[in-house]
């Protein structure tokens, strides 16, 4: 199996120069809490502007231990956190008018109602009261017609809409949404994806958190794989999905082999621990595969062959493949 080389194309490791086009900046970050677990280490990251970042980890990787710091919920134990260029420690007012969180649990006032949980709201962060913004999140998120209700007799999906909305009442340029689609149906994740988007073609910055891959993949520009409190790759998804796109071919043979023979140097050929087998790994998508002279010159090469068999890597394995590798 291929083991895959780590790449941070965002860390300029410069605190005092973060890239130019970051909105958020961390810079070292670890966090042991009190009792001693330890949940983030020495984590780098820009976050650009306008993107949608998918922070992809299993469960206890420190995801919301991260987000957190960055909302100036948790302090951390070491490392610097700047959003729109403030301290997110010492300048926290500052910073967190800049961000909506939607937390993982839904917390609303079972009895309150939907205008008035979102107008509340936006009031804990010092602004001033603006229905019209108000009434333009809530069309946002096609809560308009529910305005009058209480929480209490929404349906889970109105209710995690609820939270969006709340975390959008004092229009943040930077939404942080963490494991939005936890636990939900099919549905309502596809709607959760679309809301994403439309926030993203508005100027919002968006940071999420999931294990499900299959979100990364829909919805994200940019993945940051983090487990055990370890950042351990960022990339374009782009550039993720082509090394998804990667294709094994493992080739059986009659007589084991010590070595890789001159005459097939020019191949990306691997042996297999025994030595009974070849694996030859090819990118699907370049065009030429490359698989029609290999046999040729196996054949020259006199190795006679018993099986052929054909895998594709998923980002599945990509990711459960990194997530070892590294432990
Ligand atoms: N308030 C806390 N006190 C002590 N340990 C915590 C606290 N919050 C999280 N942890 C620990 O920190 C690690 C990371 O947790 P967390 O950030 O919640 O991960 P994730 O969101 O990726 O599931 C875990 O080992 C967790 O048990
Ligand atoms: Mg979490």
């Amino acid at each position: 199996m291929n083991t895959i080389p780590l790449k941070h194309d965002t860390d300029t490791g410069d605190p005092l120069h973060p890239g130019a086009d970051a909105i958020c900046s961390i810079r070292d970050v670890s966090k042991t809490y009190d009792g001693g677990a330890v949940a983030l280490e020495a984590v780098s990251l820009d976050i650009r502007k306008g993107e949608i970042l998918a922070l992809l980890g299993p469960n206890g990787a420190g995801k919301t231990t991260l987000i957190s710091i960055i909302c100036g919920i948790v302090n951390p134990s070491g490392g610097t956190v700047t959003v729109g260029g403030h301290d997110v420690v010492r300048d926290y007012r500052q910073t967190r008018s800049l961000i909506g969180l939607v937390p993982q649990e839904i917390n609303l006032e079972p009895f309150e109602t939907v205008n008035n949980t979102v107008t509340f709201s936006r009031g804990l962060f010092g602004k001033p009261r603006d229905p019209a913004t108000i009434e333009k999140v809530l069309k946002r998120l096609s809560l308009w017609d529910k305005r009058d209700s209480q929480i209490v007799t929404l349906s889970g999906g109105m209710k995690r809409r609820v939270l969006i909305a709340k975390a959008l009442s004092h229009e943040p340029r930077v939404l942080f949404l963490d494991e939005p689609t936890a636990g939900v149906d099919v549905e309502l994740r596809k709607d959760m994806w679309e809301i994403v988007s439309a926030l993203q073609a508005d100027g919002v910055t968006i940071i999420l958190t999931t294990h499900y891959i299959e979100e990364a993949e829909a919805i994200a520009d940019r993945v940051g794989v983090i487990d055990k409190g370890r950042l351990m790759l960022v990339e374009d998804k782009v550039t993720l999905m082509q090394r998804l796109g990667t294709k094994q071919i493992r080739i059986e043979l009659q007589d084991p082999l010590g070595s890789i023979p001159e005459a097939l140097s020019q191949y990306e050929l691997e042996i297999d621990g025994s030595g009974n087998a070849l694996i030859y790994t090819y990118d699907p998508t370049g065009g030429r595969t490359g698989i029609t002279s290999l046999f040729t010159d196996l054949k020259s090469a006199g190795l006679v062959l018993c099986d052929v068999q054909t895998h594709q890597s998923s980002l599945e394995e990509i990711f459960v493949d990194l997530i070892k590798g590294q432990t």
